[in-house]
């Protein structure tokens, strides 16, 4: 498999890829896509994922828009970057519905209505149904704090450091009805270090999770305009 040698700048600091961690495939590049691919981002937590990819749509390593984020609680940080960035977002709480159901049509509902092409679920703490991922076939993707299929489900880098692995990472994969199963798009491994705690692996982990989630985006973005044409 190829491995470049490559740098990326994130907050002005240029990082030597191979010196802190292994990104596989590392074949992305952002395609210029017209019109630009129409994001929608799900998100519950931080929102770091969130304003990554605002940041790589600034820097124009990543040709798209982010047409909306919409968020499943009202407490969610990733709406203050909503606000700082100027994305238009909306609250969808599932505490409100009487189902998962009923709060996945009302996500669904939203996408369509802004015919969104590409769901990016960016921290997103909920299991998606059947519903959105048969209308997001191959347009649906996750991003997940471990070395997929090592550590599914809840809390991955507690779960790696309870099992005493010395390398975990982070994978962004498509969804399917199996949480934390589909196809993978892209990973990067992260050595564990002896004395990390549980916060400062995740910031690393995190770290390359600002990386790596954006190139997967161009990846899936540029397969949308090519195999996958919608055929609405
Ligand atoms: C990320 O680390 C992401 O991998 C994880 O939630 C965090 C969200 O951070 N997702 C999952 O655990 C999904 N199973 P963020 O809100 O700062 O982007």
């Amino acid at each position: 498999m190829k491995q470049e040698n490559k740098n990326y700048m994130e907050n002005n600091i240029s990082y030597d890829l191979n010196e802190h961690s292994l990104i596989s495939p590392l074949d992305s590049e952002s395609p210029l896509l017209e019109p630009k691919i129409r994001l929608g981002v799900l998100a519950s937590g931080n929102g770091s994922n969130f304003e990554y990819i605002i940041k790589s749509i600034q820097n124009n390593q990543l040709n798209a828009k982010i047409s909306i984020l919409i968020v499943n609680n009202p407490d969610c940080l990733a709406i203050k970057k909503a606000i700082k960035y100027k994305i238009p977002y909306v609250i969808i709480n599932h505490r409100d519905c009487k189902s998962r159901l009923e709060h996945d049509m009302l996500v669904l509902k939203k996408l369509e209505a802004l015919s969104v092409e590409l769901v990016v679920m960016a921290g997103w703490m909920r299991i998606v149904g059947e519903e959105i991922i048969n209308r997001f076939k191959n347009r649906l993707i996750n991003i997940h704090p471990s070395l997929l299929p090592s550590f599914k489900g809840i809390d991955a880098i507690q779960q790696a450091i309870d099992k005493r692995v010395t390398i975990t990472g982070c994978t962004v994969h498509y969804v399917q009805k199996e949480v934390d199963s589909g196809s993978i798009i892209i990973q990067a491994a992260v050595p564990i270090k002896e004395k990390d705690s549980k916060e400062t692996l995740k910031k690393r982990i995190q770290h390359m999770e600002h990386i790596i989630l954006p190139l997967a985006i161009s990846k899936v973005a540029k397969k949308i305009r090519t195999s996958f044409k919608d055929k609405k």
